[in-house]
């Protein structure tokens, strides 16, 4: 066991795991409303004052990359295109030193206008999600016809040099299970990277059920009656993706197995909700308030010994398959994913 965190170095935990990869969430609205994710209604989103402005955004991000040896930057949302602030946070983040790589994870609507802006300002790379092709799947599961929409995003996406452009696709039975073989398809013709995800307990409707989960071995058998798929050599690291080569390489599929093969032994993730919280997981009960600090005038040195706190408490796994498990109080729309 390492020793506790004491006022300098990195974020590790209690098991020895180092989090160098930042999540941070830049708001929790979202302009689809997917049936895995929110109700048709929408949700109670935060208000005005409870979100950390740009300012207090770039602070956190700064001390995490200054003083915590975090390396790589995630903005998720809800949709984080949707903040009105989000090239100008991109390119505070890109002139932070050492410079973090910078990724956006996004449905990607709004996506082919805001591309070239964001490649411009320092994004790197970007993960859009899409879980069908077909136009009425589309809006049924998202409740809004934006299809056209996201597929202008990931073409521009590409056109602006964000890539590798990965496409993250939720399987769900009876809605679009059938529908791996026609992603990888679609993924291999446009030179995008497919990943395939197991359903995690993160809705906030709590409707989640592991009996109707499609599981990474279901993935792989539907890919396989299209696709020959065999062991990447590259190194996976932290990924959650576990990753095989298509047809002999060099394009790959990836099928993130959260539920059924769970990676949290190599988890390098620390997560800021768009309120400020830190998360030392997706799954996490406890959150720290970082927010509460800032606005109480704490010092860098402050920010960064709270969360080497927050993070030393890291629990060792999600615990999905414990009796006692809860499903976090936030949905994963507030979490940033
Ligand atoms: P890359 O760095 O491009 O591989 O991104 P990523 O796959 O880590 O992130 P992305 O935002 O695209 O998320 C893809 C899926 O992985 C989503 O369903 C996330 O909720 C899930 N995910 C991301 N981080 C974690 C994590 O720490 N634990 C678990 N269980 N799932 C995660
Ligand atoms: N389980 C797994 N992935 C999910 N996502 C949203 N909700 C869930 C869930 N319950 C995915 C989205 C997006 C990423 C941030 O997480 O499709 O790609
Ligand atoms: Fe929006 Fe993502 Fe939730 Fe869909 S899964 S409603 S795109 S936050």
């Amino acid at each position: 066991m390492s020793a506790a965190p004491g006022t300098n170095g990195v974020l590790v935990d209690r098991y020895g795991r180092v989090a160098r990869d930042l999540r941070v969430s830049l708001t929790d609205k979202c302009n689809l409303r997917c049936t895995y994710c929110m109700p048709a209604e929408g949700l109670p989103w935060l208000a005005g004052p409870e979100l950390l402005t740009d300012e207090e955004i770039v602070r956190l991000v700064r001390v995490a990359v200054e003083r915590l040896g975090v390396t790589e930057v995630r903005f998720t949302g809800g949709e984080p295109l949707i903040r009105p602030g989000l090239v100008g946070i991109v390119t505070a983040v890109a002139a932070l030193r050492p410079r973090p790589r910078i990724s956006l994870t996004t449905n990607g609507i709004g996506l082919d206008r805001l591309a070239p802006a964001l490649s411009a300002a320092g994004l790197d790379r970007v993960n859009v999600s899409l879980d069908t092709l077909d136009a009425d799947r589309f809006t049924r599961l998202t409740r809004r016809p934006r299809l056209d929409a996201v597929l202008a995003g990931l073409a521009g996406a590409a056109a602006a040099g964000l890539s590798p452009v990965k496409i993250n696709s939720v399987l769900m039975r009876g809605v679009n299970e059938d529908e791996a073989p026609a992603l990888l398809r679609f993924a291999l013709d446009h030179d995008y990277q497919l990943r395939i995800i197991e359903q995690m307990p993160l809705d906030a409707q709590h409707g989640w059920d592991r009996s109707t989960m499609v599981t990474a071995e279901e993935i792989l058998t539907s890919l396989r009656t299209v696709f020959d798929l065999s062991p990447d050599p590259a190194e996976r690291g932290a990924a959650p993706a576990e990753t095989w080569l298509v047809d002999g390489g060099p394009a790959r599929v990836g099928v993130i197995a959260s539920v059924t093969r769970p990676f949290c032994g190599d988890c390098d993730r620390t997560r800021l909700t768009a309120d400020g919280q830190v998360r030392a997981c997706l799954f996490a009960t406890e959150e720290s308030d970082l927010r509460a600090a800032l606005r109480a005038d704490a010092d860098d040195d402050e920010l960064a010994r709270r969360w080497r706190t927050a993070m030393w408490g890291k629990r060792a796994g999600h615990g999905i398959d414990d009796p006692t498990f809860l499903q976090p109080t936030r949905p994963m729309s507030a979490i940033g994913g």
